[in-house]
């Protein structure tokens, strides 16, 4: 049987992963930044996880303005690093896993979320740049990944609350998989940041921080915010947020928070990465060793 033994959360800013394309980490401006990224590569290192299921949203490359799914999920062998207009990332291409992912399709939309299923896309910063983040740069990506993409990009997202509950949904078709794989699911996106209009640029840690500690102190502030409130506080893009809850709601019940980084700025947003494990996979390794 396969199970969920951790979740990660992170931003997935496009300058970062051109920073790191580009081997300007050690700049003044980038290094405080991507030292705090060390202790997130060697745990995920060391956990090694046979597949990650990585929630991102994609920024109308895979996906324009003529289609928008609220959810689709990746089936296909590989997905190829997308040319955003400047070409593609010289990333590694992202092999998926079809036999976890069409178990996941069809366990998930039985279970009434009707998710759209992609044999082909390309994928953007927001998937490869938290693989980035998270695996520096490797010559092939350590771990298979099923894509789940998520709509924030064109109102109405799924809610708080639908997300949340898609995670628990995700966390049952997992633990009913037929092989013995150890997964762990990202969460991507966030933290306050907003892109255009009057209030570019806002950024507000107050909000940022409280999110992070209520992943553990308060979930249900978290599953019941409004979209009004992530747009008024963490700024029209801080709603990316909203897939930090498909990551939480996958884990059990008790969690532990393993690493927190919280930087400001990069780009124009505040940037968060946060680790769980599953307490129950933590008293199993404990008992092991
Ligand atoms: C930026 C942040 C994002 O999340 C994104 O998708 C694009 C740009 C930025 O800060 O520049
Ligand atoms: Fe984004």
């Amino acid at each position: 049987m396969a199970r969920i033994i951790a979740g990660l959360a992170t931003s997935h800013v496009p300058a970062i992963g051109a920073a790191m394309d580009l081997g300007r980490t050690e700049e003044p401006y980038w290094k405080p930044l991507f030292d705090g990224y060390e202790a997130a590569r060697k745990w995920l290192a060391d956990v090694a996880p046979d597949v990650v299921i990585l929630v991102y949203n994609d920024h109308g490359t895979a996906f324009s303005l003529e289609v928008i799914p609220t959810y689709a999920i990746g089936v296909a062998r590989e997905f190829p690093p997308a040319d955003e207009g400047w070409g593609p990332r010289p990333v590694p291409v992202v092999k998926g896993h079809p036999r976890l992912a069409w178990h996941l399709a069809e366990s998930l939309i039985l279970d009434e979320f009707d998710l759209t299923i992609v044999n082909e896309m390309d994928v953007d910063h927001g998937l490869t740049v938290p693989l980035s983040v998270t695996c520096g740069q490797p010559e092939a990506w350590p771990f298979p990944v099923v894509p789940l993409s998520v709509n924030v990009i064109q109102y109405p997202p799924p809610t708080g609350k639908r997300c949340f509950d898609l995670g628990r949904a995700i966390r049952k078709a997992v633990a009913e998989y037929d092989d013995d794989l150890r997964v762990v699911i990202f969460g991507t996106g966030g933290m306050s940041h907003q892109l255009h209009g009057e209030r570019a640029g806002v950024i507000n840690s107050k909000f940022d921080r409280r999110f992070l500690d209520d992943m553990t102190r308060n979930q249900r502030r978290l599953i019941d915010m409004p979209h009004i409130e992530y747009v008024r506080e963490a700024g029209a893009e801080g709603i990316e947020l909203v897939m930090w809850l498909i990551m939480l709601g996958a884990l059990d019940e008790g969690i532990t928070e393993v690493y927190r980084h919280y930087h400001v700025p990069a780009s124009n947003t505040a940037t968060g990465l946060i680790i769980f494990e599953n307490d129950a996979e933590r008293a199993a390794l404990a008992k092991a060793s």
